[in-house]
């Protein structure tokens, strides 16, 4: 039986290559264009699953994209680990910001990584670290030291909400049975300072339009007399949040859990350099919710965004125009315990309170998911813990993210299990931006910590 370590060594050749062949398919969920690849990204995940050693694999069609399904069992008695991950990618625009084609992945150093770094949409998120499951169970079934049963769900729709995976997961609950979820979709600090992801944010994605006058209007002729909805709605978005960067919608703070000074000095331990972080965006300050530190407003705080805002001319040249329509996609960031489907309808009722009689707007709700918190009492995490001192021999550090994973907590409502948040990305990694990227090193130690995983799992599942 080899050693994890030097099974990767010898193999790493070939688990890069593998990896790039999956990430020159352009699996982009949210373009109806790319279907086809959506299939084929799935077939090639299914392919790898079974030469990796699962006993069965499948895909399984849902109304949306499909699932892929995997299992190795090799003794019901034993505990069941659940893979959880995602083929599906962003869209990689904008395209002209790509230093090489985003679905043709090139190795390059980056001072962040010096081993190299695999540049292509999806190499961090999440195609890069669900492959490091694959790998990593090529390893225990090849060298005999699988310690338990595995189930793979890996699906298609996360970077669009993850629409048709409740129904998936409720109708396939036996099949889906299991010990603990394990997911690799999230980031740790730094190479000589592992984390294991505590908490995730929630999500309620809303779209609003502002409606003006019935048609486009020469803004010479009606401009001053008649509302135009893009200023009327610039406005309205500006009042969201006051001189504090608190948000104004009522209610909206009202199941914020706040931490205790204890909580927040221990999470203040995390090593960060706010000079550092503004140099690396090239900003002269930060801005956010008075009262709280940077890392605690990207992480145990909630958030109000606009993602994209429309409407008017925007060809070339100068058109004088007062449109018409005025359109915005506005993000809600949320903690524990706000619901997203109450802080949706709170957001509704007040922007359309905020609309002028001039004006006619319509709110609707894209989709959303619930904030997560994973406790550190756990054998779940113990085991993470014991995997992480075992592999970097440090101990990780517990720690919240800002990013949503929004199906999360539906997993523990509907499995009965924990999830553990095993992510191996760095913040710089340009996940969802233009030359997202994957550092070698990271690929190659989480497929060496994720072997110490299933065996301090299994280990301590059995002392219970
Ligand atoms: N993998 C990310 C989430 C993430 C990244 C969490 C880094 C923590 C650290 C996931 O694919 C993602 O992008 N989620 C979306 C939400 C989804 C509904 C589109 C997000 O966070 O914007
Ligand atoms: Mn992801
Ligand atoms: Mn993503």
């Amino acid at each position: 039986m080899k050693d994890i370590k030097s099974y990767v060594e010898e193999n790493k050749d070939r688990f890069l290559s593998e990896l790039i062949d999956l990430l020159k398919i352009p699996s982009v969920s949210a373009d109806s264009k790319h279907k086809p690849d959506m299939l084929k990204t799935a077939e090639a995940v299914k392919k790898n699953l079974l030469e990796a050693g699962c006993d069965s694999a499948e895909i399984c069609e849902t109304p949306g994209h499909p699932v892929v399904y995997a299992e190795k069992i090799i003794d019901k008695n034993l505990p069941t680990v659940l893979v959880y991950g995602h083929y599906d990618v962003q869209p990689p625009d904008p395209l002209d910001l790509w230093n090489s084609p985003p679905f043709e992945p090139v190795i390059k150093e980056t001072e962040i990584h010096p081993e190299g770094a695999i540049f292509a949409r999806g190499a961090c998120d999440d195609k890069g670290q669900m492959y490091m499951h694959v790998k990593a169970l090529e390893y225990m079934t090849k060298n005999d030291a699988l310690p338990c049963n595995v189930k793979f769900m890996i699906e298609g729709e996360e970077e669009v909400g993850s629409e048709h995976l409740g129904w998936f997961i409720e109708n396939n609950r036996e099949k889906l049975q299991n010990d603990v979820i394990l997911i690799s979709d999230t980031g740790m600090i730094a190479k000589d300072t592992p984390s294991i992801t505590t908490g995730l944010r929630g999500l309620s994605y809303m779209e609003v339009e502002v409606t003006g006058p019935n048609r486009d209007l020469h803004s010479g002729l009606y401009g001053g007399a008649v509302a135009n909805p893009i200023n009327v709605l610039s406005k309205m978005i500006a009042s969201l949040q006051d001189e504090n960067n608190r948000i104004t919608i009522p209610g909206f703070y009202d199941d914020v859990k706040e931490y205790s000074e204890a909580e927040r000095a221990k999470m203040a331990e995390a090593p960060f350099d706010l000079e550092e972080y503004k140099k690396k965006l090239d900003i002269a300050d930060v801005q956010g919710e008075e009262g709280f530190s940077t890392l605690e407003r990207a992480s145990i705080r909630p958030t109000l965004d606009v993602n994209g805002i429309w409407g008017g001319y925007i060809g070339e040249g100068a058109k004088t125009v007062l449109p018409s329509k005025a359109y915005a996609k506005i993000s809600m960031r949320l903690v524990s315990d706000q619901d997203w489907e109450k802080i949706s309808e709170l957001f509704t009722k007040h922007f359309e309170s905020l609309a002028p009689k001039s004006v006619k707007v319509k709110v609707t709700t894209h989709h959303g998911g619930q904030a997560y918190v994973t406790p550190i009492d756990t054998l779940e995490y113990q085991a993470a813990n014991d995997a992480y001192a075992e592999a970097f021999g440090k101990e990780p550090i517990p720690q919240h993210s800002g990013g949503s994973i929004p199906i999360v907590s539906l997993f523990e409502e509907e499995l009965k299990s924990k999830t553990i948040l095993m992510g191996f990305g760095f913040d710089t990694d340009a996940i969802h931006s233009p030359n997202e990227h994957f550092g070698i090193w990271n690929y190659l130690k989480g497929i060496e910590t994720i072997p110490l995983f299933f065996k301090h799992f299994t280990k301590l599942k059995q002392e219970e």
